[in-house]
């Protein structure tokens, strides 16, 4: 199976099972597509030519955002209509007014936009960091066999992980930490200059742009020494502890941070303990090595191909059912999505 594509669903689902208390099901990947579609846009910046308004590439993209903006906005004009409070992301944003006049605070037009953000930063991101989480286990297999110890020690029964089970994760955190050092899903942040700045001996006058890179930041071998080596180890509470704030950046910083950080460390955590309780990841003999693309998020670019051998967890009654092989690209492998569809996650 291509397991960056599976993921990409699954995260799908969940993003929009808080915003909107949603189940996709099958849509999923009709919206994935056009998500990624949409973002596909900005990679296309690099080949300006490829931007023109008659090209195959600018027609895909608006069919695609209509497609995105109709659907998402039928979901905002049902609810707005019902005044209901669903208790999800999507209520917060329809329910809040203006505290002078108790007019509503935005407009559809501005909650179906801020609802497709959500979308589109929380759903590649978490799938991408998940994705390179499983490569790096299935070159790991010491690191592997550490979790698989943990996880078999930290969860009983047949039940799914959810939030209690966090606190007896840490190795599982560990290993999600160590793979967004090494492939961070944002691996370029931008901030423009509202003022003269001098930084590093660098004169930088008001309206710069300027790039920061967590890819690049994550491999300083000052605090990360052998920056190559996948080492879960580095995140040891004394370890972390030892290293300036800012050595590590995944999530960006200041005002304009990611919104979703404690969402996504709790997706990530729960989906990689679910998984990999239950099946090992292993990927085809001879198929060639992931290659990170330098796109929008840093997900790998021809997709991961990936078996699933089912692995028998102690305390599971069942182990793993042994996933049987799709073509890329498939329908959802609604085998992965229904071990994972009882996590516990909210905002
Ligand atoms: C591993 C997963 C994720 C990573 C690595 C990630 C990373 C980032 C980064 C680096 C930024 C830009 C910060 C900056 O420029 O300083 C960002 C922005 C944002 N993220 Fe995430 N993100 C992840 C998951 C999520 C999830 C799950 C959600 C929502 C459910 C989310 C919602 C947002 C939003 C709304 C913004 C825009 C914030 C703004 O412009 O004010 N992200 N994210």
């Amino acid at each position: 199976m291509d397991l960056a594509a599976e993921l990409g669903e699954l995260t799908l689902v969940r993003v929009a099972r808080a915003l909107f208390s949603a189940d996709l099901g099958g849509s999923a990947r009709g919206i994935g597509g056009a998500l990624t579609t949409t973002m596909g846009l900005i990679e296309r910046l690099r080949s300006p030519l490829s931007l023109l308004p008659w090209t195959g590439a600018m027609r895909d993209y608006r069919r695609s955002k209509a497609e995105l903006e109709g659907m998402v906005g039928r979901i905002v004009e049902t609810r707005r209509r019902s005044g209901e409070d669903h208790g999800d992301l999507l209520s917060l944003l329809l329910l809040t007014t203006e505290e002078e006049t108790g007019e509503p605070g935005m407009t559809d037009a501005q909650v179906r936009d801020e609802t497709m953000t959500i979308m589109l930063a929380g759903h590649e991101t978490t799938a991408s960091a998940l994705a390179w989480s499983f490569h790096l286990l299935a070159a790991h297999p010491a690191a592997e066999r550490v979790l698989h110890a943990e996880l078999d020690a930290a969860l009983t029964g047949d039940a799914v992980p959810g939030f209690a089970d966090l606190g007896r994760l840490p190795y599982t955190r560990q290993v999600f930490t160590e793979a967004m050092r090494l492939y961070p899903p944002a691996w370029v942040l931008l901030r423009r200059t509202t003022a003269p700045v001098e930084i590093a001996g660098w004169k930088l006058p008001t309206d710069t742009t300027c790039a920061l890179s967590p890819y690049v930041t994550h491999r300083d071998p000052r605090w990360f020494p052998e920056p190559e080596r996948f080492l879960p180890e580095r995140w040891t509470e004394e370890e972390r502890a030892s290293r300036p704030k800012w050595a590590y950046l995944p999530f960006g910083g200041g005002p304009r941070s990611c919104a979703g950080e404690s969402f996504a460390w709790m997706e990530g955590i729960l989906v990689l303990a679910t998984l990999a309780r239950r099946w090992k990841f292993a990927p085809p003999p001879s198929s060639p090595p992931p290659m990170p693309l330098a796109a929008v998020t840093r997900r790998p670019r021809h997709g991961m191909p990936m078996r699933l051998p089912a692995r028998c967890a102690p305390a599971l009654k069942t182990g793993g059912a042994a996933l049987s092989p799709r073509p890329p690209h498939s329908e959802t492998n609604w085998e992965i999505l229904q071990a994972v569809t009882g996590l516990n996650c909210e905002l």
